[in-house]
């Protein structure tokens, strides 16, 4: 068994590495083999939107450690991601990683695995985003989330002091072992206002009715009980969420399939059609004057 604690934090001994590392030794305890990889070790280039994956019959074309990364990714058995917020989401190297997941089939080699997350940040409030970018690559993956915690957590070494945190986070490790261990993946966190990604985030439609997690893409009513309001999903709803099996599915064998074929089928009207903005205002790179 298997467990990779995958660091989005460029501080060294920083929080989020602090908290990951407690995980790790609690999934130690249950017998699990551990390591980290610290994304902001790796050349990772942003996806430059080419295509070239989606044809399937193309590699991606960038030369960078990304591929090697994502294969070394694919070989665990559960992950705990360590990120920090920035600017009230992770930062942007998780994001360049995700985007890079574009080239991916459905469904991934971690279908179905346990995974958690610890994520640290320095402002009471300035977090709301916290969570969006995880919770997309991890059930995009298909990947069970089983705990998440939140941490405050500012300065360099604050983690050092923070033995609550630290037990806690140590017991994120130890269940997400658990679950690799006997399949069983139940949520252990705190409940959220979703019931698929268990965020706190609601969009509310134009029709002023409907409410939407923005992440999941599922739709409910909300309703006031007494005092407390109820956000509502049916489970006709949950299932029509956009990472669920059915849902990612479809969205591979109609949205991108058709996608490309609507590419193909207009190929040669795109042709001609777009000289007209290859050399109007083409951007020069511009070098920065010496100092
Ligand atoms: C560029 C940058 C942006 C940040 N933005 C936020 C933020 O929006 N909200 C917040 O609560 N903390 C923010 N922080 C504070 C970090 O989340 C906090 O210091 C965290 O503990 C850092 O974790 P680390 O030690 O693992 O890097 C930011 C820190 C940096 C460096």
């Amino acid at each position: 068994m298997k467990v990779l604690g995958l660091l989005a934090s460029y501080r060294r001994q920083g929080n989020s590495e602090v908290f990951l590392k407690e995980a790790l030794m609690g999934a130690e305890d249950e017998g699990a083999e551990v390591e980290i990889l610290r994304l902001t070790n790796y050349n990772i280039r942003p996806c430059t939107a080419c295509g070239r994956c989606a044809t399937g019959l193309k590699p991606c074309h960038l030369s960078d450690q990304f591929m090697w990364l994502l294969e070394k990714v694919y070989t665990y058995d559960a992950i705990i991601l360590g990120s920090p917020v920035y600017y009230l989401t992770t930062p942007a190297i998780l994001k360049l990683f995700s985007d890079r997941t574009v080239c991916e089939g459905y469904p991934t080699p971690l279908l179905g695995k346990p995974c958690a997350m610890i994520l640290t940040y320095g402002n009471r409030g300035y977090n709301a985003y916290a969570f969006t970018v995880p919770n997309g690559l991890f059930l995009k993956w298909g990947m069970k989330v089983i705990d998440r915690a939140l941490i405050h957590s500012t300065s360099p070494g604050d983690a050092f002091l923070d033995r609550v945190n630290q037990v806690r986070s140590k017991e994120i490790g130890r269940a997400v072992a658990r679950a690799t261990r006997t399949g069983e993946a139940t949520y252990l966190g705190e409940p959220g206002v979703c019931p698929v990604c268990n965020d706190r985030i609601i969009r509310i439609l134009k029709d002023n009715k409907t409410i939407q997690c923005p992440t999941c893409g599922i739709r409910g009513r909300l309703r006031f009980v007494g005092e407390e309001l109820r956000a509502e999903f049916t489970e006709e709803a949950i299932r029509m969420g956009r990472f669920s099996p059915e849902q990612w599915y479809q969205h591979h064998m109609y949205h991108v399939e058709l996608g490309k074929a609507w590419f193909m089928a207009s190929k040669d009207q795109r042709k001609v059609i777009r000289k007209k903005y290859l050399t109007y205002l083409a951007p020069k790179v511009e070098e920065p004057a010496e100092s």
